[in-house]
């Protein structure tokens, strides 16, 4: 090997090692901006190395270096911390999409000369960037609401997706085993379509409360379909940072799952929540007893224990600053302030520790619902901000509920509850909350942000 392709294969192993520890310092909060940055070195010195080999055309490569730079710097400068979620399915859209064009551009550059096993990448590559590609449109869609957040699952549809599977498989065979270039073509296209359908319709029956199972997954597909597209090009990097994704979306997926007790499969084929939710009727779970800002405060100034349970409302409200503010003056008040965080909170995985993080709410008062579930009884006062489903008492507690048996925050086993939010409407799974007209429950109706500042004025007197 001569001096510049070992070069160039020395890099590819140095960026592997540095997404490697990126991604192990991702599993802590305290090194997780750390290993961000390590990764994106990892991969600036992947792509120094590839723009080193020989054959390339630099004419295109600086046209989509540029459109990718303005379009990565306009959305970053633009998107709203808000928006992040619908963001990041997007980016995983781009991720399948990207493949797909590899895989593209490699049957029509070299179809004549790939052996089999290159043309199974090829068929891998666009099937599975397919499918990520348009699953994450209609994930898009859902967290943007441009799309019903309800599941739809017409009848037969789940027999119908496992046909389109077959389909793939068989026509996948027949590309990787014809010698004619117009046969070839047409099951090349076919497969395209057929995976972009199986993304649209496999993703369109999964609504509200199991959408974070859908995110990591087609976070997970978009490192695979990059691994194969890392096959159909030989390119070593590729191969192991597609697999290093692939493999931590499976895991992201496996905790989304055991945070909502579903399995994976349930999760994709149940449909789950498509029928008619039969919300109880307002007059048989009593009134619901709102409190004012002075009210909540003279509560508060009393109480020596206080869990904090943010939701999407604090995203929202962008209120995770007064949030810790707040909590620090409860503390100086002499109180034990938690937060309680549910895996699913807000609308991407991590999204209530990033807010928090982002104010620097120190990580040692976040506690996991595991953690504060069974000391619930003996808290004073549960403030919960923007959160709805994650703390829905009908998922413990109702047999018929939509989302019975997934795990929440038992806020309604404080002694004294505040929801703070702007009105009585329902979470992201579109489903009524008993917590509102619980004995214990106080609404406090509001922005999320105006009423934590108000009662941390209150504080400061
Ligand atoms: P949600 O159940 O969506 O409830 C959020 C609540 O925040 C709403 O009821 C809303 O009530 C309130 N709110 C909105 N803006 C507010 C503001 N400015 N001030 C105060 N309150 C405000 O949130 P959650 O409890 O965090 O549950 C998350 C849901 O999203 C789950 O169903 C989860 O499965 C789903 N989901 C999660 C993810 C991930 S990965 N985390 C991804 C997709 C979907 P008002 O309108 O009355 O104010």
């Amino acid at each position: 090997m001569t001096s510049l392709p070992l070069l160039i294969e020395l890099c590819y192993i140095f960026s592997a090692v540095l997404f490697i520890s990126g991604i192990k310092m991702l599993s802590s909060p305290m090194t997780a901006r750390r290993g961000n940055l390590i990764s994106s070195i990892g991969m600036l010195i992947a792509i120094a190395a590839t723009l080193g080999k020989s054959g390339l055309h630099f004419k295109f490569i600086i046209i989509g270096i540029v459109a990718g730079t303005v379009i990565g710097i306009v959305t970053a400068k633009t998107v709203a911390m808000t928006s992040m979620p619908e963001m990041v399915a997007l980016l995983n859209g781009s991720g399948g999409i990207a493949s797909l064009l590899v895989g593209w551009a490699e049957f029509h550059s070299k179809i004549t000369t790939h052996s089999g096993p290159i043309l199974l990448a090829i068929v891998l590559t666009v099937t599975i960037g397919g499918i990520t590609f348009s699953g994450s449109l209609v994930a898009f869609g859902k967290l943007s609401e441009k799309l019903p957040g309800k599941p739809i699952l017409l009848p037969g549809q789940n027999v119908f997706n496992v046909i389109l599977a077959a389909a793939i498989i068989i026509i996948g065979f027949m590309f990787c085993f014809s010698n004619s270039f117009t046969a070839h073509y047409q099951l090349f296209i076919s497969i395209i379509i057929i995976a972009l359908a199986l993304g649209i319709l496999g993703v369109i029956p999964i609504g509200g409360a199991d959408m974070p199972v859908v995110i990591s997954l087609l976070n997970s597909y978009s490192g695979l379909a990059a691994c194969a597209a890392g096959f159909v090009i030989l390119n070593k990097v590729l191969i192991v940072s597609g697999a290093l994704v692939g493999a931590s979306g499976i895991i992201l997926t496996s905790i989304m799952c055991k945070a909502m007790n579903r399995s994976l499969s349930n999760v994709l084929f149940s449909g789950f929540g498509s029928g008619t939710t039969k919300a109880k009727n307002k007059d048989s779970q009593g009134d619901v007893k709102p409190i004012n800002t002075n009210d909540a405060f003279l509560v508060l100034e009393a109480a020596s224990s206080v869990v904090i349970t943010p939701g999407y409302g604090m995203a929202v409200a962008q209120a995770q600053h007064v949030v810790n503010e707040l909590g620090n003056l409860l503390e100086e008040n002499g109180c034990e302030v938690r937060y309680a965080i549910h895996p699913v909170a807000g609308r991407m995985p991590g999204h209530m520790n990033v807010l928090l993080a982002e104010a620097n709410v120190s990580y040692d008062l976040l506690a996991e619902p595991d953690d504060v579930n069974p000391v619930m009884e003996s808290i004073d006062v549960c403030i919960v901000i923007g959160a709805n489903d994650v703390v829905n008492p009908s998922a413990r507690d109702d047999t018929s509920s939509p989302i019975y048996g997934m795990p929440i925050i038992n806020v309604d086993k404080a002694k004294t509850v505040f929801v703070l939010k702007r009105s009585m409407a329902s979470g992201f799974a579109g489903i009524e909350n008993p917590l509102f007209f619980g004995e214990n429950t106080r609404m406090l109706f509001g922005d999320a942000k105006a009423s934590v500042s108000a009662l941390a004025a209150k504080f400061k007197g």
